[in-house]
């Protein structure tokens, strides 16, 4: 990232070691907000869009004259932002620069199980890895991150995360911002923490996983954007390993939520504020008026806790996130339409199946992460209802690969406006029942399992995550099933 203004060591708040660290400092915004570059692509003779990918590893300047050890894709942070289009074949040929094995898994894509990237894609150091798929989804706010299991948390953490952003004509021909890194901006957070020879660590864990002090936007430290149009589009991804933010402007002013994980709501939801878990995304649109500035900040979420929703559940402290400066004149656009996208209703009824899965300890209906068994037998066209409960009265959350789903309800009553739309990964505040609704479509293989899981990353490591495949009727799995594989 660039850097700003000269600060010395000791002012900077990440130099703390020993001891747990979860409270943000205070953060001066003098370093213009860093944007990943788009990916560049060719196209092959076969139409097929070829992107590629080196996870590699570097150093990185987050603060004058302190170098820190990071792992980059193509570079020393984070990754390129990749685009494609619904209905383009897309490649990406991702080669391994660093000493240890990883994967790439696309978090948010429907695409064939053996293109995921998961724990059972690993490529190894010095190897390549080249999926390729069709993209048939709605727009949407896509990212990608390594999945080796135990160690995702580990690999996120040192910078290897990027966005996917997937596009089409319907998305397009809104009257939403859309120029990239000026009035469309991605903003990829997370929390960092440092030690005192500016290493990043990991091991200030508190319930949830290791709380970082600090906050990074796309890389960059106290970040801040200048703004040139009246509306300015945030395409927010909570790339954080643990931490859960509740985002809200300094001033109060409201926005309009228009996207959540899977695409575009049915209409724009009008919020003060927003939460957001990681691995959760959200694309806001805020208004600015000439010469103005507001603070996007994340305030002590709601986490659904009773007594301390405190540091232990990373959600103790409010802090400052991002700075937005208008400029004196701005280039006036379009409102936010009142209608964005229609979206088809899954209706639970229509269920073959209804699951139940309980989160509770590092588990999920009692079983821990096993590669070799595999948990839930699903039937290729199948729509099933998956009723998801945190047993504990802690924070977790939940990701399943493959689809987007519907929150059908929550303790039976309809989901806030926020949640209507096509999501992968949802907060779940504890005890309460959530019943998700998802149609399995396209891609069956009697081999290659997808994963569900808390997208904690450590609990995700220590082995809250399960594994499920997707079948035609009639087809066996390859695989061996384990005793609690419910069909
Ligand atoms: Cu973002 Cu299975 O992960
Ligand atoms: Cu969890």
């Amino acid at each position: 990232a660039a850097v700003g203004v000269l600060a010395g060591c000791s002012m900077i708040p990440g130099l703390l070691d020993g001891g747990r660290v979860d409270t943000v400092g205070a953060v001066d915004f003098t370093t213009p907000l860093a944007i990943p570059p788009l990916a560049p692509s060719t196209v092959d003779a076969d139409g097929t869009r070829v992107f590629e990918l080196t996870a590699q590893s570097g150093s990185t300047e987050f603060h004058p004259g302190v170098t820190t050890a990071t792992w980059g894709f193509n570079g020393s942070y984070l990754g390129p932002t990749l685009v494609a289009q619904r209905g383009e074949k897309v490649r990406v040929d991702i080669g391994n620069e660093l000493a240890e094995p990883t994967s790439v898994h696309w978090h948010g894509m429907h695409l064939p199980a053996a293109m995921d990237g998961g724990p059972h894609q690993m490529i190894e150091p010095g190897d390549d890895w080249s999926p390729s798929w069709t993209i048939d989804q709605p727009a949407a706010t896509l990212w990608y991150h390594p999945h080796p299991h135990g160690e995702t948390e580990e690999h996120v953490r040192h910078g290897l995360a990027g966005l996917f952003y997937v596009q089409d004509s319907e998305e397009d021909a809104l009257p939403l911002p859309h120029e990239y890194g000026v009035d469309d901006v991605p903003l990829i957070v997370q929390d960092a923490q440092f030690n005192s020879t500016g290493e990043l660590k990991g091991t200030n864990k508190g319930f949830v996983g290791a709380l970082g002090n600090e906050i990074l936007v796309n890389g960059t430290a106290g970040p801040y954007l200048d703004v040139s149009t009246e509306l300015v589009r945030l395409r927010l991804l909570n790339a954080s390993t643990a931490r859960t933010y509740s985002f809200r402007f300094s001033d109060d002013r409201g926005f309009d939520l228009v996207a959540s994980d899977g695409g575009l709501l049915e209409q724009p939801a009008a919020l003060e504020h927003l939460r957001l878990s990681p691995g959760e995304r959200a694309e806001i649109v805020v208004r600015m008026l000439p010469g103005e500035t507001t603070v996007l900040r994340s305030v002590k979420p709601d986490l659904g806790i009773d007594g301390d929703g405190g540091a232990q559940n990373g959600g103790a402290d409010s802090f400052d996130v991002l700075e937005l400066r208008a400029a004196a004149a701005l280039e006036s656009v379009a409102s936010v339409p009142p209608t964005l996208t229609s979206i088809e209703r899954l209706d639970p009824a229509d269920a073959a199946t209804t699951r139940e899965l309980e989160l509770d300890g590092y588990a999920i209906n009692g079983e821990s992460m096993d590669m070799g068994r595999i948990d839930q037998v699903v039937t290729l066209g199948d729509t099933e209802v998956w009723n998801v409960v945190n047993d504990m009265d802690r924070p977790h959350n939940f990701h399943i690969h493959d689809v987007q789903f519907q929150i059908a309800s929550i303790d039976g009553s309809p989901p806030p406006p926020e949640l209507g739309g096509w999501k992968d990964t949802i907060y779940l505040p504890p005890q309460r029942r959530f019943e998700l609704v998802m149609r399995f479509e396209d891609y069956a293989s009697a081999e290659h399992p997808f994963m569900h899981h808390c997208h904690l990353l450590w609990h995700e490591d220590l082995g809250m995550m399960g594994q499920f495949v997707v079948v035609k009727p009639g087809q066996h799995v390859t695989m061996t099933p384990g005793e609690n594989a419910d069909h």
